[in-house]
């Protein structure tokens, strides 16, 4: 007898708000990846979440394009895993509210990436930036993922994600699956190049403090030399040599190395020749991405068939999955 063993169920999202960066592909999109042979993966480019920033309509289209691109380029498979765009499965806003008033406004009052972006977009602290965590956890409820593959920054949010499917759960009937975080060990906060106590960022205002996916061999290069070290000598992890320990973490995390193996390799040698080596490792990574995303970019209708299908697919799973939570709220269906 053959049994059918059931695959685990994974889902993330990524926003298409500018370039997408080392951190992004570190943090998440390297793991999408490698998940996609063992998990049964759905992952969404989240343009709803883009516009809690004001957005201009023609570039915010043209980026919700490149960001699927870029992930079909990435090698992720459109038979294998079901890749979408998140405002075209309208269960995902329409949930989102069901899941807001069973939310307090208390507990998304802590959450710290609110705080950063309402000070640093202070002339647009609108409503969707307060309640962005709940349309989030209604991204990943929706699906019932038993994994969701994201960067350190997204585990405060996964965890309000969390009390909001166990709260549903209590009060109305088991409806939704509470997800774990999945969190890379190497990688999962990649800081800025230019100033390792903050976190590498698109939205830095300066351009070498961040590596694109898409840069050119010779940009990351650049970059990766230019990057802020301490005045000291010495290849190793610490508290106080904040830029070598970044720097040795995305050697790591690119290479599969330790960090005892890549202290071992760098022993004796200088900064210089450290950061190049840093940056041709990275180059070489990403070298066959951006090749990939070229040809694919350039075929807009074949991108327009596999995001219509991926919504198609989707909205599948998040329908039955809304008409349960409704149903159980007492809505008449
Ligand atoms: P976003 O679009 O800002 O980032 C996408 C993914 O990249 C990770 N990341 C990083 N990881 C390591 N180092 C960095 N410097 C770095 N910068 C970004 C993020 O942790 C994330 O995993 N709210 C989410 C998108 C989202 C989502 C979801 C994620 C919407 N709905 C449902 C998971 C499930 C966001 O803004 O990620």
């Amino acid at each position: 007898m053959c049994e059918i063993i059931e695959k685990k169920k994974v889902l993330s999202c990524i926003q298409p708000s500018g370039m997408l960066t080392l951190g992004n592909y570190l943090g998440a999109l390297k793991n999408w990846v490698n998940m996609q042979e063992e998990f049964d993966c759905t992952f969404a480019v989240a343009d709803l979440h883009a516009i809690t920033v004001r957005q201009e309509p023609a570039k915010l289209r043209q980026q919700i394009y490149s960001t699927f691109a870029l992930l079909l380029a990435l090698g992720l498979d459109p038979q294998k895993s079901t890749l979408f765009i998140q405002s075209q499965v309208p269960e995902h806003s329409a949930l989102s509210w069901v899941l807001s008033c069973n939310t307090q406004f208390g507990e998304m009052a802590r959450m710290t990436q609110f705080k950063d972006k309402s000070a640093k977009h202070s002339d647009n602290i609108n409503v969707g930036l307060f309640s962005y965590p709940v349309l989030m956890a209604a991204d990943i409820l929706l699906y019932k993922p038993n994994f969701v593959p994201v960067g350190a920054d997204q585990k405060q949010h996964l965890e309000i994600a969390r009390d909001i499917a166990e709260r549903f759960n209590r009060i109305y009937g088991d409806v939704f699956t509470v997800p774990e975080a999945y969190i890379p060990k190497a990688g999962a906060r990649v800081m800025s190049l230019q100033n390792p106590d903050k976190k590498m960022s698109k939205s830095d205002d300066n351009a070498n403090s961040w590596v694109a996916i898409l840069d050119d061999r010779d940009t990351i290069i650049r970059k990766f030399k230019r990057a802020v070290t301490d005045s000291g000598s010495g290849i190793y992890m610490s508290e106080d040599k904040k830029g070598i320990s970044n720097l040795i973490t995305i050697y790591g995390a690119i290479t599969g190395k330790t960090t005892q193996e890549v202290e071992k390799e760098f022993e004796g040698k200088g900064y210089g020749d450290f950061k190049l080596a840093v940056g041709e490792a990275v180059a070489d990574e990403l070298a066959p991405i951006k090749a990939n995303f070229d040809k694919i970019i350039a075929d807009k209708s074949e991108l327009e068939r596999l995001f219509k299908d991926g919504a198609q697919r989707a909205e599948k799973v998040a329908r039955k999955t809304y008409f349960k939570a409704m149903k159980k709220v007492g809505f008449v269906l």
